[in-house]
C-alpha cells in the first residue's frame, strides 16, 4: 500500500504572527501545488488564525502542537478541539516529548486526547520516543511500544487509521544528533510490526510514521530512503521557509 509522505513543521514557542504568516507566505511560493507530500504547518495557538488566513486556497495542512481532551470547562489556559476546528486547523500533535518532559503529560492523558481527537475531523499526530537513558539500558521496545499501546488502548481498527505517529528519540531533538537512518528504520518497523500483530497487516501496510529528531535537509533523503519511514516531524529546520521547502522536496 502506498503511503503519502508527510512532512510537518513543529514551530515549538517560535515566532509571532506576523513571522508565522510571513514564513507561511514564503513557504507557499516554494511548495505550493508540490503534490507528492503532505506537508503540515504546526505554529503556536496564538499564530493558528493568522496561519489559517495566510493558508487561504493552500494545499498545505495546518496544525496545533496541543489539544485538551474536554469538550469545554473550566481548564484554564487550555483549548479545545472545537476551538482548534473552529480556527482552521486539521491536525494536531500530541504526546510530544517536551509536553511529557516539562508538564508532565502521561500515557493517560495522551490517550484521553486521542479519544477526543478521532471523534472529530482533526488528524492527531501521536509522538512516541525513549530517552537516552531508556536506550542505553535497551528499553527501547518496552518504552515506545508501551507508550503506543496505552495511548491506542481502546481504540477501533478505524479509528487508530486515522492516526500519524512519529516516533521521536529524546535524545535526537534539538541536539543535532540524528539517529542513523539504520537505527530509525529499526524502530519504524518494529512499530509496524507490533501494529500488525495488534490490529492488522492492512493497518500496518497504510499508516504513516514519521521520523522526527534533528531532521535536517543534508539528512533528511537518506531517513526517507528507509522503507518504514514515512515523513518527518521537524522543529528547527523547519523555522525556516527556505530549509522546509528543501526538507519537502526531499
Ligand atoms: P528538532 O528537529 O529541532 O530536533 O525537533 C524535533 C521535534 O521535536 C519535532 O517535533
Amino acid at each position: 500500500m502506498s503511503r503519502k509522505p508527510v512532512i510537518a513543521g513543529n514551530w515549538k514557542m517560535y515566532k509571532t504572527q506576523a513571522e508565522v504568516i510571513g514564513t507561511i507566505e514564503e513557504l507557499r511560493a516554494l511548495v505550493e501545488g508540490y503534490a507528492e507530500v503532505e506537508v503540515v504547518v504546526c505554529p503556536t495557538f496564538t499564530s493558528l488564525p493568522a496561519a489559517a488566513n495566510a493558508l487561504r486556497g493552500s494545499s498545505i495542512g495546518l496544525g496545533a502542537q496541543n489539544v485538551h481532551w474536554e469538550e469545554e470547562g473550566a481548564f484554564t489556559g487550555e483549548i479545545s478541539t472545537e476551538m482548534l476546528l473552529d480556527v482552521g486547523c486539521q491536525y494536531a500533535i500530541i504526546g510530544h516529548s517536551e509536553r511529557r518532559q516539562h508538564f508532565s503529560e502521561s500515557d493517560e492523558m495522551v490517550s484521553r486526547k486521542l479519544q477526543k481527537l478521532i471523534q472529530t475531523p482533526l488528524t492527531p499526530i501521536l509522538c512516541v520516543g525513549e530517552t537516552l537513558e531508556e536506550r542505553e539500558a535497551e528499553r527501547v521496545e518496552e518504552v515506545v511500544l508501551g507508550q503506543l499501546e496505552r495511548a491506542l488502548a481502546g481504540l477501533t481498527v478505524e479509528s487508530v487509521f486515522r492516526i500519524i505517529i512519529a516516533y521521536e528519540p529524546v535524545w535526537a531533538i534539538g541536539t543535532g544528533r540524528t539517529a542513523t537512518p539504520e537505527v530509525a528504520e529499526e524502530v519504524h518497523s518494529m512499530i509496524r510490526g507490533w501494529l500488525s500483530e495488534t490490529y492488522s497487516e492492512d493497518l500496518a501496510g497504510g499508516i504513516r510514521i514519521l521520523y522526527g529528531g534533528s531532521v535536517k535537509p543534508g539528512n533528511v533523503a537518506e531517513l526517507m530512503a528507509q522503507p518504514d519511514i514515512d515523513g518527518a516531524l521537524v522543529g528547527g529546520a523547519s523555522l525556516d521557509s527556505q530549509s522546509f521547502a528543501q526538507l519537502v522536496k526531499y
